[in-house]
């Protein structure tokens, strides 16, 4: 497959990561099944994030690993230069995962008898932290209007109590590929000062936007109350393909909140491996222009998989995806009991819509070079084809 002329950088070759412990695809290893579930991409890294990280294997030496003075700097100036916010260093508390960092908020800031509320669709772990912690959750659909997802305040309003603690949002939006507006978010903010929440914020997706005409608004950058109220999660596995090396940070500029987040870390969690750091600051230092190409493959699986989906299968909806690379698919029109596996005989491995709190929905990784992309999309179309008529 020829290498697109006008790229730098390759998105098109597919890497066999057989034999390498990769989630993704071991869970169909031995079978024929091409897996778009969890969200992890099938490009390979920067090029700069992996000469760093050969660079620093070859230093032998794989000691524990403190966060040191240049990757501290390396995520400032980045939430300075892309997202506009001021970071101080002693702000950041480095985890080895936003997972592990969605769990220490909801043990750190509920008691057992309080709650966790958040909108859904949503991220599985959003809805498993406050249960795998012994903390309650409310839940509230988010609802569609225009063909947009947007939150429902008064749904949110009524669900509320005194006991509700704090606000889980994820922005840009996964699964729905939404990226919440100015306005939208300053909405969260006032219903979350009304009801005296503490907003934690996973902007992992953050650097993912495919709309140029849609900017991140980071929660730091909305408003003052945002400092002593929130917590910002960022990383960057998603932007860069970097999962595996399980380095993200965690931004609390108030002391009163960073305290007791911190006590809840503990014993539980061992520094960050030294590989994670080198390819955060690799990434941040040295990753924006494969990551400005990155946006444009994504755009173009994007607009791709969308008209793909309206020529041939149209009884599948999809609303506009304006972030990440997951396509989050409305298949209740198929009337299938079991969507997910339907599709998974035809060769296709996707997330079920039930583990976001939505059953039936699939989720879609298109985070892949175009042809896997359109192995993926002839596969779906047999499968549609051999559907009774709807
Ligand atoms: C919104 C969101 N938060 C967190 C994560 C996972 O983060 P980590 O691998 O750092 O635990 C994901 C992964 O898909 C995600 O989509």
């Amino acid at each position: 497959m020829p290498r697109h002329t006008s790229r730098q950088f390759d998105f098109e070759t597919i890497i066999r990561r057989h034999g390498t412990g990769a989630l993704k695809w071991d869970r169909y290893a031995g079978r024929d099944i091409i897996p778009a579930w969890v969200a992890d991409m099938e490009f390979l890294a920067p090029p700069a994030v992996i000469e760093q990280l050969c660079a620093r294997a070859q230093h032998g030496i794989f000691g524990y690993t403190s966060p040191y003075t240049s990757v501290e700097e390396a995520a400032i100036e980045y939430m300075t230069r892309e997202h506009g916010v001021a970071v101080e260093r002693q702000w950041l508390v480095w985890m080895p995962g936003l997972v592990p960092a969605l769990n220490t908020a909801a043990r750190a800031y509920c008691e057992p008898d309080e709650a966790v509320i958040t909108a859904t669709p949503i991220y599985p772990p959003f809805l498993s932290a406050p249960r795998y912690q012994g903390r309650q959750l409310q839940k509230v659909p988010l609802r569609v209007r225009d063909d947009r997802y947007e939150f429902d305040l008064n749904a949110m309003q009524s669900v509320v109590t005194d006991k509700t603690r704090v606000f889980f949002l994820c922005n840009p939006h996964n699964p729905t590929g939404r990226v919440w507006s100015r306005e939208e978010l300053l909405q969260i903010i006032a219903f979350c000062k009304t009801n005296s929440l503490l907003l934690v914020s996973d902007e992992i997706h953050c650097d993912l936007i495919l709309n140029p005409d849609l900017e991140h608004q980071s929660i730091l950058r909305l408003d003052d109350w945002a400092y002593e109220n929130s917590l910002t999660l960022m990383a960057p596995s998603k932007t860069y393909n970097l999962c595996g090396l399980a380095c993200s940070f965690v931004v609390i500029p108030d002391a009163r909140l960073r305290r007791p987040f911190r006590i809840a870390t503990r014993g539980l969690f061992n520094e960050i491996g030294c590989l994670g750091y080198t390819g955060c600051e690799a990434a941040y230092r040295h990753g924006e222009a494969w990551r400005r190409e990155l946006i444009e493959v994504l755009r173009e699986n994007r607009d791709l998989l969308i008209s793909f989906f309206a020529q041939n299968m149209p009884r599948i909806r999809i609303l506009p995806i304006e972030a990440t690379y997951l396509a989050w698919l409305d298949v209740r029109e198929l009337g299938l009991d079991q969507a997910k596996q339907y599709f998974e005989d035809a060769g296709v491995g996707l997330n079920d819509g039930a583990q976001f709190g939505t059953p039936g929905y699939l989720r879609l990784n298109f985070g892949c070079p175009r042809s896997l992309l359109e192995q993926i999309l002839a596969r779906m179309d047999a499968a549609y084809r051999a559907l009774p008529a709807g």
